[in-house]
């Protein structure tokens, strides 16, 4: 084939030029190809970089929770004095004060001003955080509920009750100018007394809501803190948020928890709760009776509230809550049965009559309980015979001699 090539020029030149020619094209193909998977590779290395970035990313996202995790517990103060644009006074929770700084860039010095409550590192003390203020409801344990959902419908047997509150707590915040014309002032507070369970709680929720005032409910235990002073520091930031959310009803319920006689066994926390008990009182006196601000308190135990309380001018209206008659209770059975699917057999009437001594808790527990019944036997509405099982095992559970009758209770407070 060479010495072919080489005896004839012309062919030897065409037949190499194809040939390069065809070598040409093939490596155009192939660096076309190569141009491709070129291509390909670094979009993958892209999307590669891509996820290394994500990775790393993450890692740090981990890294700085374990971080979290790791972190001491913060103490919580309270600011009491600026000293100047670096140091300043806290009052820690524990009780002593101490001058310390704060992280610049964790915390705003405009919202460091005494009072506010602050978060401290647990070592050097520095503030590291301005807590939301202890006003704010969910800090310390109250609940505002804007609008109850409470109607005086779905109280049974309370006629004389509701309207009595009606006069004392939603007349003077509705139509305050039938008292000014008269020159009387309103009772201040309203103390709702009976056995538990007998709608208490309920009343004082149907009245907010009749009044669309904000209802702010606090229960009496909640006000019984571990620390001196913390307590009443509570009661005077209840009754400034109850003046800042005007009008507005203040329920403190079991309200026995602080406004125990006053017995001086000496323990400190005994102390403590008398002296939020002061504060109470002292609250109840400074306001003014004709301000939409009205104060209901509720107890199932008036046989140990401190005379103080009832004193005129304080909770001077006390509004008894009976156990419910037959009548009553017929009308509770009513209200709880009303969304219930009953049996033509069901007579309220009779369940009534077979529910002595029963609270309003209790037949809300019948009504549950014989509703549990039917749908445990797969029935598709609740019967008379549903009624008589539930009634034997609320009843023989719940009850209860000790429960005194209401003379008894009046007569304490003569
Ligand atoms: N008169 C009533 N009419 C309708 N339901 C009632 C009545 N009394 C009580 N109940 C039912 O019992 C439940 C408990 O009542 P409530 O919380 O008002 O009792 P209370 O008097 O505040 O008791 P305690 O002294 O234990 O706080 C209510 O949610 C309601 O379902
Ligand atoms: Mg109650």
């Amino acid at each position: 084939m060479s010495g072919n090539m080489r005896s004839e020029g012309i062919s030897y030149g065409e037949g190499y030029s194809r040939f390069l020619q065809d070598k040409m094209r093939q490596l155009e193909e192939t660096n076309l190809l190569l141009r491709d998977r070129l291509e390909k590779i670094e979009q993958e290395s892209r999307y590669y970089q891509e996820m290394q970035v994500r990775y790393e990313r993450e890692i740090k996202r981990l890294r700085s929770e374990l971080e979290k995790l790791r972190t001491p517990p913060m103490l919580v103060g309270t600011v009491v004095n600026v000293i100047d644009s670096k140091r300043l006074v806290v009052r820690s929770s524990t009780g002593p004060q101490y001058v310390v700084t704060y992280a610049r860039q964790y915390v705003e010095p405009s919202e460091l001003v005494p009072g506010a409550r602050v978060a401290l590192n647990q070592e050097s003390l520095a503030v590291v955080s301005v807590l939301p203020s202890a006003r704010d409801p969910s800090v310390c344990g109250m609940e505002v509920i804007e609008s109850p959902d409470v109607d005086y419908s779905m109280i049974g047997g309370l006629a004389e009750q509701i309207e009595e509150i009606r006069e004392v707590v939603e007349l003077p915040l509705t139509a305050p100018e039938r008292f000014e014309r008269v020159g009387v002032e309103p009772p201040r507070g309203v103390l709702l007394i009976g056995p538990p369970g007998t709608g208490k709680t309920l009343l004082a929720k149907a009245v907010a809501k009749r009044t669309s005032a904000t209802f702010i409910r606090v229960v009496g235990s909640e006000l019984v803190q571990k620390y001196i002073g913390e307590g009443a520091r509570m009661v005077r930031e209840l009754f400034a948020m109850a003046k800042e959310k005007a009008p507005s009803i203040l329920f403190i319920d079991e309200i026995d928890a602080i406004a125990t006689r006053r017995m001086d066994d000496g323990s400190s926390g005994e102390r403590e709760v008398q002296r939020t008990l002061m504060q109470l009182l002292a609250e109840i006196d400074g306001f003014d009776p004709r301000g939409n601000v009205r104060i209901i308190g509720a107890t199932n135990r008036p046989d140990i509230l401190d005379p103080a309380l009832l004193r005129p001018g304080r909770f001077d209206r006390i509004i008894e809550i009976p156990i419910p008659d037959k009548e009553a209770r017929a009308e509770i059975f009513r209200i709880h049965t009303a969304r219930l699917k009953l049996k033509r057999d069901v007579d309220l009437a009779k369940l009534a009559e077979l529910t002595e001594n029963a609270t309003g808790a209790d037949i809300k527990a019948i009504v549950t309980e014989a509703g549990m019944l039917t749908v445990k036997a797969n029935k598709r509405a609740v019967g008379m015979e549903e009624f008589e099982h539930a009634i034997k095992k609320v009843m023989v559970n719940g009850h209860r001699g000790y429960m005194m009758s209401l003379k008894d209770m009046s007569a304490m407070f003569r």
